[in-house]
């Protein structure tokens, strides 16, 4: 079985340049910008906080940040950047925490790595727990997409340049939802293996899930700058807000 642990420990060591290379180190501060408008002078928390690639920008802002990962090699990432952001080892599937937070997030996927419906809902728990009166959580996945697969698997090319190319082999699990996938990375030197699971969510089942435990949807963007959803969106961005109603 894969575990977010282990191939984020893979990953850290590249996870800056990776990240640098698909245009998500570019859009951070644009994420940050998205964020701080909830926060109000109020503290945050990232589920899954890795490098603080949208953490440090939003720290930068003036915004007071803690977060969690399940990865000690993310975590000295984070640690290395900075010494401002309260960053602890633990499972986003089961948390508590005694503070309250404006803002709770969990960005890039990342609510994905949770690979049964069960963590996923535990999580939204612990999240919406985590939250103050006027709190949200604020969720980026992307959008469910099937296009090329051929007998549930699909490889794909996501990235060339003179020095690298990354080919990504998924297999498609419709029973469970889950995407077991590998991301193999290719230099003149090496070749590294990023293997990992992951369970898609379509945006209705995560309102769905979100309202099982007491959390409304209040936003949904197609992208960090509120651009609209429609169904040609590739991912979601979608605030939730505390409800009293509990299925
Ligand atoms: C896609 S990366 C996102 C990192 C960072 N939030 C960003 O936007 O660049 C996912 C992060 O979640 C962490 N992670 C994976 N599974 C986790 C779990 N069950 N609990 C906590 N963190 C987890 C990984 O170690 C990694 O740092």
């Amino acid at each position: 079985m894969l575990s977010g642990e282990f191939s984020y420990n893979t990953f850290a060591s590249v996870y800056e340049r990776y990240t640098t290379m698909v245009g998500r180190v570019a859009e951070a501060d644009e994420t940050a910008a998205f964020l701080e408008r909830f926060c109000k002078g109020r503290s945050a928390l990232e589920l899954g906080i890795g490098n603080g690639r949208v953490a440090v920008p939003l720290t930068e802002r003036g915004v007071t940040v803690e977060g969690i990962d399940t990865s000690d090699n993310m975590l000295k990432l984070l640690a290395k950047r900075t010494s401002l952001i309260k960053a602890w080892k633990g499972n986003i599937a089961d948390f508590n925490s005694e503070q309250r937070y404006r803002v709770v997030f969990c960005v890039y996927n990342t609510f994905m790595v949770l690979a049964t419906r069960e963590e996923q809902i535990a999580c939204l728990r612990s999240a919406a727990e985590a939250l103050d009166e006027e709190g949200v959580l604020v969720i980026e996945v992307r959008v469910p997409d099937f296009d090329g697969f051929v007998d549930g698997q699909k490889t794909t090319t996501m990235f060339v340049d003179h020095e690298n190319t990354f080919v990504n082999t998924e297999i498609h699990d419709a029973i469970t939802q889950n995407l077991t996938q590998t991301l193999l990375w290719f230099t003149g030197e090496s070749v590294r293996r990023i293997p990992e699971r992951l369970r898609y969510v379509y945006h209705q089942e995560l309102d769905t899930m979100a309202e099982c435990v007491g959390l409304e949807l209040s936003e949904r963007w197609g992208d960090w700058k509120r651009g609209a959803f429609t169904d040609a969106s590739k991912r979601h961005v979608s605030v939730y807000r505390r409800t009293r109603l509990k299925c």
